[in-house]
């Protein structure tokens, strides 16, 4: 990553409420590969994001909730976000679900042309892989830019080491699929033109309807 930019401010947190929550553990030591790598790092709990469950009456009521109020602002005070999610009967959790629904009621909707890293731990020999790719929904249909591929640690019981994981392949493996995806939110920050070969690669034209962006 080129080092006479500012560095890239990227959102990490955890969509577990657990103490010994092994995807906490692995977004922690995102933030610290993400912070030798260059990155300013912005390491939020899922707790911060609380919210009751979606209710159109409420929100006309009293408006959108503090916890999804604060989700939209880390959002906005940063460049990326990464998430580690524990996967739920092959599904990403309810409250994760929750709080982007109320976080997708801001305008501008504040998902849309945001970078996303998707992550995943669990004691499963699939590592909870199942469950990211039900999360990547929401958030393309919201225009994130997930990056293609994802990090998903199986046996994730008993694969850390102190502060990294066991297998050294493995560890070398996210090192690399971090630094690739910050190479691209770095990217697509400074040179805006990778906004537009995006929409290209997606095959569509770029333009207004395309580029899904909100009016103000
Ligand atoms: C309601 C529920 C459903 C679960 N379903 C799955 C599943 O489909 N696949 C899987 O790999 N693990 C599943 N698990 C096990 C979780 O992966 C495991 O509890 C994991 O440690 C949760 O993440 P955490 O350690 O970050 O809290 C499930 C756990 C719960 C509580």
């Amino acid at each position: 990553m080129p080092t006479s930019q500012a560095p890239l401010r990227v959102l990490l947190f955890s969509a577990s409420l657990r103490a010994e929550s092994l995807n906490t553990r692995l977004v922690r030591l995102a933030a610290r590969v993400l912070e030798k790598q260059g990155a300013t790092v912005d390491l939020a709990s899922m707790r911060e994001f609380d919210v009751p469950s979606y209710d159109g009456d409420a929100e006309t009521a009293t408006g959108i909730p503090l916890g999804a109020q604060e989700l939209h602002r880390r959002l906005l005070a940063n460049d990326a976000f990464i998430i580690a999610s524990p996967e739920y009967n092959a599904s990403m959790p309810g409250l994760l679900k929750n709080a982007i629904d109320w976080t997708s009621r801001f305008r501008p909707q504040p998902f849309d042309g945001r970078h996303a890293l998707l992550m995943s731990a669990s004691p499963s020999m699939a590592g909870g892989n199942r469950g990211l790719w039900s999360l990547r929904m929401p958030l393309e249909h919201l225009g994130t830019r997930v990056y293609p591929d994802m990090f998903s640690l199986a046996a994730a019981h008993k694969a850390f080491a102190d502060d990294r994981i066991a297998d050294e392949a493995l560890q070398t493996r996210f090192e690399t699929n971090l630094q690739a995806f910050l190479s691209l939110a770095e990217a697509a920050k400074h040179y805006p033109c990778i906004k537009r070969a995006w929409v290209e690669f997606l095959g569509e034209t770029p333009g207004t309807p395309a580029d899904r962006v909100d009016a103000a």
